[in-house]
């Protein structure tokens, strides 16, 4: 416990770790296609106001509170409540966090374990391995397992050399790379016959859907799930800012990131379905609506690479290289919560948190593996539907109602002095204290 905690080592090094958290498979699978089943532009319009309206406060609760206890969730949690009875609800929330996302982690490693074995398929097919490439691109449980173990060594692997060496350092040279491709990738789609219809399904709004109930669930769930929020991860990545960071300032910073990039990867997938549409790959399922499930990324995006014959194959390997990255920034954040608890709470190393509680991940995926139909979409909706709008709610409730205000500000000051004059502290407290809870609550009663 005595060890010296890690630190992000630069403004530069914390973003790229927490937008890469924030930019996973939520961003570039979940955002796009949520988006082309809910009234294009009409989602994107909604998402964006609840995603600055609700979801940054929410973030910022958790980065200013990490921050400031310099802890796990749990430990964090229970350092801010001045009341006995205060401590033991962070006691829960810290602990349900630290379960619920060790299970949104489970069920990530599985589609996670996809993008790998798609990532590898087109370099199968180079060489002309057809057999391995029709291993790796059929469903299987031996598939899954194999990649689910393959994913989750490497997140153990990062995550046990540290926060600097490991989160950051990784983070760093990933997420400039996921950029890069991702704007390559686009550029190139949207040269190709039938993008810009997919583009127009993107851009042009229905809004007589705007106030459809189902669309303002959907986008405040993609919302938090995005910026992966309630559960911990943020906290923790908080807690490894420096003092002298403008918190405002760089949270902000992570929630432009994580839209920006959703809002671009719309601008990929949406094109690429059409393109396909062009080469005759079905793109709608039997009610109309386009194929938004695993499907999507698993069979629709590969039958169109197929069909752009011998760049496909590099087509194909640089999406999925995206994919792989996303899964990978965004792993780590969620193994790191589990983790510094364990490290900071009992006192067990690093490296050996690290390697047993992946390890208990990874039984626990390789189950959902071998019981996929009855338990995924299960794990799924408990996870992210239930669970993780209620932490978030728990979370504004903690920063708007049960830790001090002054110390909330205290904390602000210390990488932005005039703070207290500042628009940020003007508009947070009583968001954070009235419109983020009655908002999440009224959301998730619908
Ligand atoms: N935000 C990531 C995505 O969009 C996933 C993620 C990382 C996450 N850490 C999380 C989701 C914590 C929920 C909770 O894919």
């Amino acid at each position: 416990m005595a060890a010296a905690r890690g630190e992000f080592s630069s403004r530069f090094g914390f973003l790229m770790a927490a937008s890469g958290s924030a930019v996973g498979l939520g961003n570039i699978w979940g955002f796009p296609t949520q988006a082309a089943s809910n009234g294009g532009a009409a989602f994107l319009f909604t998402y964006l106001i609840l995603a600055f309206a609700l979801a940054y406060p929410a973030l910022m609760a958790e980065l200013i509170i990490g921050r400031h206890a310099r802890a796990n969730a749990v430990t964090a949690l229970q350092a801010i409540s001045p009341s006995k009875n205060g401590k033991l609800f962070g006691l829960v929330v810290g602990f349900v966090g630290i379960t619920t996302v060790s299970f949104i982690l489970s069920f990530y490693a599985i589609v996670s374990g996809w993008m790998i074995a798609f990532f590898i398929d087109p370099m199968a097919r180079l060489v002309g391995a057809d057999s391995v490439s029709a291993w790796l691109t059929n469903d299987a449980v031996l598939r899954n397992g194999f990649f689910v173990v393959v994913f989750m060594m490497l997140t153990v692997w990062i995550i046990s050399a540290g926060v600097k060496d490991g989160i950051e350092k990784w983070a760093s040279r990933l997420m400039p790379s996921l950029i890069l491709i991702l704007f390559l990738l686009i550029i190139y789609v949207l040269t190709l016959p039938g993008a810009m219809e997919g583009l127009k399904a993107y851009l042009l709004p229905d809004f007589s859907r705007v106030f459809d109930p189902d669309l303002l669930v959907s986008a405040m769930g993609q919302a938090f799930f995005s910026l992966s929020l309630g559960v911990g991860t943020m906290l923790i990545y908080g807690s490894y800012i420096p003092k002298h960071e403008n918190l405002p300032v760089v949270g902000g910073l992570v929630a432009v990131l994580d839209i920006g990039i959703a809002v671009m990867a719309g601008m990929l997938i949406l094109p690429a379905m059409y393109v396909a549409l062009a080469n005759g790959v079905p793109i709608f399922d039997d009610g109309g609506g386009l194929i938004a499930g695993p499907r999507l990324i698993v069979s629709v995006l590969p039958a169109l690479f197929n069909s752009m014959g011998f760049v496909g194959i590099f087509v194909a390997l640089a999406f999925f290289a995206l994919m792989t990255i996303a899964s990978l920034t965004s792993s780590i954040s969620m193994l790191e919560v589990p983790v510094a608890y364990s490290v900071e709470h009992h006192g067990i190393g690093r490296k050996t948190s690290a390697i047993v509680l992946g390890a208990l991940i990874t039984i626990i995926s390789l189950v959902i593996v071998f019981n996929f139909d009855s338990l995924f979409d299960l794990v799924v909706s408990y996870t992210t539907e239930i669970s993780q709008p209620l932490l978030g709610l728990a979370f504004c409730l903690f920063g708007g109602w049960i830790w001090n205000r002054n110390e909330i500000l205290e904390e602000i000051k210390q990488g932005s002095p005039d703070a207290e004059s500042g628009l940020f502290w003007k508009v947070w407290p009583f968001y954070i204290k009235f419109i983020c809870p009655v908002a999440i609550l009224i959301v998730y009663f619908q």
